[in-house]
């Protein structure tokens, strides 16, 4: 009797964990979200019970409080429930709070971490998050906070704080996210990337700068990355070396 909080990753099903892989082969019940890859659920059983507890485009979504009670009411049924989720589950995944609620109702829980979009869309576009000499440190902040709820986040102290910033849920929040950066003291052209849909066949990146932001396309799901490091594609091709240091090494080369 224990309900899995499973991270499926940023959607490419090779990316999923051994452990989420082998959990959902013995699923009894698996309570999912709306995008994840179809592969990564055909991985449950034929007899397995699939919930489907996404929000579809234009349509309201199942209210946080009717997930949780799906989640007791088959948790208290059976034994191997999973809660699959994209990315991880504790990265703004409300699984601290279905953790909270089923631990609540004396339902045990265990988490299995997925790999995050705040680390893979960096990495699919070549960004690397960390870099010596450029970035020591990022920072994974949502766009999207309850007013009524979250702590506010204090956006001029993330414009100095030096790191690469992360951006999650920030397709519908790119001007107010430019503003409160620039406003904070980044510079105009800090280099920006907004990585959409990565790890998936429809993944695009593209560069920009803090002032071009607002003008930039950004569809959900996209990441949005800040900082020196949104300049790098570590898949760029690397530049030929030069002809004429090359012959003259050949030269120098063949007449020792
Ligand atoms: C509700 S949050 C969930 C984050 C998730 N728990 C994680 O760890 O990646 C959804 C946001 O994650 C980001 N996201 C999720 N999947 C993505 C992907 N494949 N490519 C880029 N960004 C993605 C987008 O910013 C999206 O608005």
């Amino acid at each position: 009797m224990t309900v899995h909080l499973v991270g499926a990753g940023p959607g490419d099903p090779d990316l999923l964990t051994l452990r989420a892989a082998n959990l959902l082969g013995r699923a009894d019940v698996v309570v999912h979200d709306r995008l994840i890859d179809q592969r990564v659920i055909e991985l449950a059983p034929p007899w397995t019970e699939l919930v489907n507890v996404g929000k579809q485009p234009g349509a309201p979504g199942n209210a946080q409080s009717a997930i949780n009670d799906i989640l007791i009411d088959r948790g208290r049924r059976f034994d191997c429930v999973v809660r699959l989720k994209g990315g991880d589950p504790f990265v703004f995944g409300r699984g601290g709070e279905e953790a909270l609620e089923l631990r609540a109702a004396g339902i045990d829980v265990a988490e299995v971490p997925g790999i995050t979009s705040s680390i893979a869309a960096p990495a699919a576009a070549g960004i690397p998050v960390t870099m010596r000499g450029i970035s020591s440190g990022f920072t994974v902040v949502t766009a999207h906070t309850d007013p009524h709820h979250d702590p506010t986040l204090d956006w001029s102290a993330l414009a100095r704080s030096g790191t690469t910033l992360v951006i999650l849920m920030g397709a519908a929040r790119k001007v107010q996210i430019a503003a409160r950066l620039l406003n904070g003291g980044l510079p105009a052209d800090t280099p920006v990337a907004v990585v959409h849909a990565a790890t998936t066949s429809q993944e695009q990146t593209q560069r920009t700068t803090l002032a071009q932001l607002p003008a930039t396309e950004v569809v959900n799901p996209s990441t949005i990355i800040v900082g020196a490091v949104a300049a790098q594609s570590v898949f760029d091709p690397v530049p030929a070396p030069n002809p004429t240091i090359t012959s003259e090494f050949t030269r120098g080369a063949a007449a020792r």
